[in-house]
């Protein structure tokens, strides 16, 4: 068996000759003097038979079960006219097996990975994903959210966008969500925060003269989990210098129709350009900011993209404190918080009120942001907004929030640094890269389309973390638990 391995997609280019396979005993039908098998590698599936005369292969085959790893030496045989099945992959060839020869044993698997394995339970689906993720649905959802990530890099790269990575370790971040945090051993007593979403750094890196960023960005968010929420996800994360919100819209929708023409024809987009609703018009007529505006909501392969757009920059505050304190520290005080995040700009002809406002005004809520949502059958995949590139502007958005100066000085110290360093006018967005796919997918959930989520509550069952850290550890880090 000192033969090259062949695909088996690529089978049917050797019939009438003897090639060696790898891979998955997927299915194995013993009828005592035939055995027949469906064998699976990463291209695909084939149909092979052990005859009666390969004594050899018999006395092997005969001990394999499903999901055992096997080489395999065959004849690829065209099937007689009777037994061709056109609608099959393979299915007009089958593999006469000479000899076998078992790479792996395997145990039998916690599930059938041939049915549909939604149905399983999450614990135990999660618990063994290795194994979930070999079915051809899922099989197929990782492949195609990996050709999708190409194919965003390719149409980036060409229009002069640079791939740059941001930090993991990094500290909190006003965005709304609780912050994961990260004890540091050498630094005892500190903390590091994981990106909620790299928003900081790449304006950072507008202020470096990078102009068009993108980035494949892991971000965390300690939230309750729902089936579009993850603790961890993955954006598409751009920033753009010297551009608009039309051009920045722009390069999302175009890249948007391009994805779903080239990688998903059969699927119909049902309006080109995406239709523009203000946020306004969206709370009256659908009561939600994020309108699922499908004329025919049975329709698996119908797109309907839409911006919503014109949001207030400012809402009462509910809980009469800002956002930006959520680690407890230096919260506003006044009666208005931000509805996106504090960096984003204003409509152009609105910055001059942002600029001669205060917190006791009573009509900020007119104030309309630069800022877009992109929505999707219902669902948020993406939002972003043309930022505020003045210093000044920045710590007046503050300070209507009721921030003492001196607190946006020393956690903002670095933003207005660089705002000030001379920092082009820049803006961008974020997609919400599993939610795209999900939607492409057809999924209902983004844990589909995600190689090792985690469950409702955070978990990973495989890993079985979260978990405790050794004393040692602790000792180290200088934490003492409180159970
Ligand atoms: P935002 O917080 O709106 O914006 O996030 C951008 C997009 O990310 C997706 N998303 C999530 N997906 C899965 N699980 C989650 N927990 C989760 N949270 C958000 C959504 C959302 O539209 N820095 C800004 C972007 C910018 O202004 O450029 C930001 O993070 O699809």
């Amino acid at each position: 068996m000192s033969q090259n391995r062949v695909y088996i997609k690529d089978l049917k280019g050797h019939s009438g000759n003897e090639v060696v396979i790898k891979g998955w005993v997927d299915v194995r039908r013993d009828q005592g003097k035939l055995i027949f098998f469906d064998f699976r590698d990463m291209t695909g599936k084939v149909q092979g038979v052990i005859l009666p005369n390969a004594t050899d292969a018999h006395a092997v085959g005969s001990t394999t079960r499903p999901e055992w790893v096997v080489e395999v030496h065959g004849k690829v045989n065209p099937r007689p006219e009777r037994n061709v099945q056109a609608d099959k992959q393979n299915g007009d060839i089958e593999l006469e097996i000479l000899g076998m020869k078992i790479l792996n044993e395997a145990e039998t698997p916690a599930f059938d990975i041939h049915a549909d394995t939604r149905e399983v339970s999450e614990e135990v689906r999660l618990k063994y994903r290795y194994v979930d993720l070999r079915g051809e649905r899922l099989q197929k959802n990782i492949r195609n959210r990996a050709k999708i990530m190409q194919y965003v890099r390719n149409f980036l790269t060409a229009i002069d966008f640079t791939e740059i990575e941001t930090p993991i370790l990094t500290k909190s971040t006003p965005e709304g969500a609780r912050d994961y945090v990260v004890p540091s051993r050498i630094s005892s007593g500190l903390f590091y925060a994981l990106p909620q979403s790299p928003q900081q750094y790449k304006q950072m890196l507008m202020s470096a003269g990078m102009e068009r960023y993108f980035q494949f960005a892991k971000c965390m968010r300690d939230e309750d989990t729902r089936g579009d929420r993850q603790p961890e996800f993955t954006q598409l994360d751009m920033e753009l210098s010297f551009a608009t919100e039309e051009d920045i819209m722009n390069v999302t929708e175009k890249l948007l129709i391009e994805i779903v023409e080239k990688l998903y024809p059969h699927k119909r987009i049902q309006q080109i350009p995406f239709p523009r609703i203000p946020y306004k018009e969206a709370m009256e007529k659908y009561q939600i900011d994020r309108p699922d505006i499908r004329e025919d909501k049975e329709d698996p392969n119908l797109l309907a993209f839409c911006w919503v757009v014109d949001f207030p920059f400012f809402e009462k505050n509910e809980k009469g404190a800002g956002g930006v304190g959520q680690n407890g520290e230096g919260g506003g005080t006044s009666a208005w918080t931000f509805t996106h995040n504090p960096f984003s700009g204003t409509k152009a002809e609105h910055f001059d009120k942002l600029m001669a406002g205060n917190a006791e005004d009573k009509d900020l809520d007119t104030i309309i942001a630069s800022q877009y949502d992109i929505v999707l059958n219902g669902y948020e995949i993406g939002g972003g907004s043309v930022r505020n590139h003045r210093a000044d502007a920045l710590m007046k958005v503050f300070e209507i929030m009721g921030y003492p100066q001196e607190t946006v000085e020393k956690n903002f110290a670095h933003m207005l640094h660089a705002l000030r360093s001379g920092t082009p006018p820049h803006g961008g967005i974020a997609w919400g890269f599993d939610r795209l796919m999900m939607i492409l997918e057809n999924e209902p959930n983004i844990r589909e389309v995600i190689a090792f989520p985690k469950t409702g509550e955070g978990r990973d069952p495989m890993m079985e973390s979260p978990s405790e850290i050794s004393r040692t550890q602790l000792k180290e880090l200088g934490i003492s638990v409180n159970k």
